[in-house]
């Protein structure tokens, strides 16, 4: 192990626990954040959360500089990203503030999680959209956008597609998804629980609409914190669904709302927030993307996580009994499925027995390895060696 592997997986005390697979789910929290949300958690118990030159001078600059943060990550503009809760709060966000009239065509895919597809398909009800779902799970990503193209037509308003799919893994070519989408003038919102922080991202280059980040997952953050990416030409197009006073502009002059009905909402994506946030998620999540960026650097996380990806699939594939579906266009996820009549939760859980967390995707009926950049080739080699034995 080279000793930048080392230095970092002393930072992520989780994924020295066990080999730690699973980070499609949730990722290990870096030490940066874990002393950022005990300490600020602390501060809140011991000193009170009602020291309002504290809140002025240093909370709301940090929820800004988290903002930014997003923004960086995602190759965008600050005005343009709205902190959320989720992916998923986010995907609502951008599903139920379209301008929808009845008879619109909503679009998901047969990859979609219930993050997704879940409002998408509530939506369809409430407004009387069709729902159409393009099948795209045998298919290869490449063939997507020509789908995607030959699928929608002029009612189609809002697709609802993953980067990369929890299902199978398939990393989507956004830029030619937006492209196809946006021919018939239909606005493309994506689920990035699996590409924030798995995928260099540039999404001005995308044109992609709406991108819902959550922060637990390849961003190694809290839960409860995330962000909405909303297009600066979106905005005008989507209306807030929630508001609160987050949603208010800072610098308007006198009182931007009564209970007469007067209301000025954020000029920029923070109109898409609503109010009170957990502090401690907040400093944890900055201090996370500030230690992914400087202290990892991004380069060298992604060139990591193509090695270790990489030499997963060629080390699982040289087991006979699995058969590994998840196609080359990929990030971090690798699925697989077992013999036919092998019971997947049986062999999750023996894999526990071995120290080695994966997961199952029980509509697949298959198992999931998520590796990171702090993986090794010693825990894949365990993997296959435990599950040769297993399977035996
Ligand atoms: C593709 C996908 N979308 C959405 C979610 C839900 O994420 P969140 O809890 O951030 O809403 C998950 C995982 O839980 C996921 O894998």
């Amino acid at each position: 192990m080279n000793t930048k592997l080392e230095n970092v997986r002393a930072d992520l005390p989780a994924a020295n626990q066990y080999a730690y697979l699973n980070t499609g789910t949730c990722g290990p929290l870096s030490r940066p954040v874990i002393e950022a949300m005990a300490a600020a958690a602390h501060d809140q118990a011991m000193l009170g959360r009602i020291r309002h030159e504290v809140n002025v001078a240093e909370e709301r600059p940090r929820v800004h500089d988290l903002r930014a943060a997003f923004a960086k990550l995602m190759g965008v503009h600050t005005q343009e990203v709205a902190l959320a809760r989720n992916t998923t709060d986010g995907l609502n966000t951008a599903v139920w503030g379209q301008p929808w009239r009845p008879g619109d065509e909503i679009i998901v895919t047969d990859l979609e999680h219930e993050g997704g597809a879940m409002p998408a398909i509530l939506a369809a009800k409430r407004f009387g959209l069709n729902l159409k779902t393009l099948c795209l799970l045998d298919k290869d990503p490449v063939d997507i956008p020509n789908i995607v193209d030959d699928e929608l037509g002029p009612n189609s308003k809002l697709l609802v597609i993953s980067h990369v799919s929890w299902s199978n893994g398939a990393l989507v070519p956004l830029k030619e998804v937006v492209t196809a989408a946006h021919a018939h003038g239909c606005r493309v919102a994506v689920d990035a629980a699996q590409s924030a922080g798995a995928v260099p991202l540039a999404l001005h280059d995308t044109d992609v609409d709406y991108y819902a980040v959550p922060g637990q997952k390849w961003l190694c953050g809290p839960e409860g914190i995330g962000a909405l990416y909303v297009k600066e030409e979106a905005q005008t197009t989507l209306s807030p669904t929630y508001t609160g006073y987050s949603a208010l502009p800072s610098d308007y002059p006198g009182h931007p709302w009564n209970c007469f009905g007067h209301l000025v909402l954020a000029a920029d994506a923070r109109r898409y927030e609503n109010s009170s946030i957990y502090r401690p998620g907040v400093h944890g999540m900055l201090a996370g993307l500030e230690w992914l960026d400087i202290t990892i650097g991004w380069d060298w996380a992604f060139a990591q996580m193509n090695h270790i990806h990489r030499y997963a699939r060629e080390r699982l594939m040289q087991l006979p009994s699995l058969t590994v579906f998840t196609p080359e266009a990929a990030a971090g996820l690798l699925h697989f499925h077992l013999p036919e009549g092998t019971d997947v939760d049986y062999v999750n859980d023996a894999l526990v027995a071995h120290s080695i967390r994966i997961r199952t995707i029980p509509h697949m009926n298959c198992l999931r390895v998520s590796t990171g950049f702090w993986n090794t080739e010693e825990e894949i080699e365990r993997l296959a060696q435990a599950l040769t034995k297993i399977l035996h």
